[in-house]
């Protein structure tokens, strides 16, 4: 089968999902970063027999579920969008002609507190710099977050066990920019715009008007709780509304998730693609308890699958297997069972 990118599509739609993801899939160290769900979305896509022609993330962030999804060919294309400038600047480099500079940049960087100080006053123009600033803040800040309150790892004083650098592995972070780089030609576009704004975009694209049931949105926004100390682009009450609102306008097929909070269950459990998905993942917390990551999702084609029977109400467990790979210190093997209730 020939893909719209005139890419050779490699993937069966109708196989089952049989990966691992790594956690370094992303440059980034996000907060609420999600690429523990990008099997399960790959599973749903798998179950729409529909492969995305484009697959777009308007809250991108650290870009996880995008590029898993990428790299594994479960999309021909992928476009990003943010409303963080840093961030819209750093995905544009890194898929540009200028990804071999920002590596550079990193692999050379000063990894110490007078830097720190210096990038976050910085005042820098999108682009190259903009993206450099990105990742150092992140990988040097207190939970990756970008945030203007974000204090460094190991504090002002610099007198913990864990310095301003213990994240920030120069060589990898930049050799991975360079691997995700070579991508460069499946990326439609990266842009720093607001989601109602990519949603315009999307609308004018050919791939929409062609074939609106080959664009595939995920959407991630900002947490209820909290965000407002995580994310320099953040939500109020009334932006969760209005996005519940405006997801009866998204056009192609989309699927949405939040972290579970009360406030999100009460804004989509009525949507007949309303769903709890839990992560129980192979790592143990002690002996008896697996650790659980409940997420709240929500998409127009879980309705679907459900309408069609091909996805029950109720809780539906599905396995994913084991791939055969063989681990390294990169990737984290993860035997995985979703639990849709
Ligand atoms: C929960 S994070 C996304 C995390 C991402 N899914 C990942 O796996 O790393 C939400 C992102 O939305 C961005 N954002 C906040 N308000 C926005 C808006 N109105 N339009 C687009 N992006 C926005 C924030 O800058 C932040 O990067």
């Amino acid at each position: 089968m020939k893909t719209e990118s005139g890419l050779e599509a490699k993937v069966d739609p109708t196989r089952a999902v049989n990966w691992c993801t790594r956690s370094d899939i992303s440059p980034l160290r996000y907060p609420g970063g999600k690429r523990k769900l990008a099997p399960f979305i790959a599973d749903l896509i798998s179950k729409t027999r529909v492969r995305p022609a484009l697959f777009v993330e308007p809250f991108a962030g650290g870009a996880s579920v995008s590029i898993s999804l990428l790299e594994a060919d479960y999309v021909d294309a992928i476009a990003l969008a943010d409303a963080d400038p840093l961030v819209a600047s750093f995905w544009a480099t890194v898929f540009s002609s200028d990804a071999d500079r920002l590596a550079n940049m990193i692999y050379d960087a000063k990894v110490t507190l007078e830097e720190w100080i210096r990038l976050k006053q910085a005042d820098v123009a999108p682009g190259i710099d903009a993206a450099f600033k990105c990742i150092f803040l992140n990988r040097t800040s207190f939970s990756g977050s970008l945030h203007q309150k974000a204090g460094p790892i190991g504090g002002m004083a610099q007198a913990s066990d864990y310095k301003i650098d213990c994240r920030f592995n120069q060589t990898k972070i930049a050799e991975r920019i360079l691997e995700l780089s070579r991508l460069r030609h499946r990326v439609r576009f990266v842009r720093n715009e607001t989601y109602r704004k990519t949603i315009r975009d999307i609308r004018k694209t050919a791939v929409f008007r062609d074939t609106p049931d080959k664009v595939f949105w995920y959407l991630d926004p900002p947490f209820f709780a909290k965000a407002d100390k995580l994310y320099r682009c953040h939500f109020a009450k009334q932006d969760h509304i209005e996005l519940a609102a405006a997801t009866r306008t998204i056009p192609g097929n989309w699927l949405l998730s939040y972290d579970a909070h009360v406030d999100a269950q009460a804004l989509y459990e009525s949507h007949p693609g309303y769903a709890l998905v839990n992560l129980q993942y192979s790592a143990r917390i002690d002996e008896k308890q697996r650790l659980v990551a409940k997420e709240i999702v929500v998409a127009n084609i879980i309705a679907d699958l459900r309408a069609k029977g091909e996805l029950q109400h109720g809780a539906e467990i599905i396995p994913i297997p084991l791939r055969r790979q063989k681990a390294s210190a990169n990737i984290e093997v993860l035997e995985r069972t979703f639990a849709i209730g």
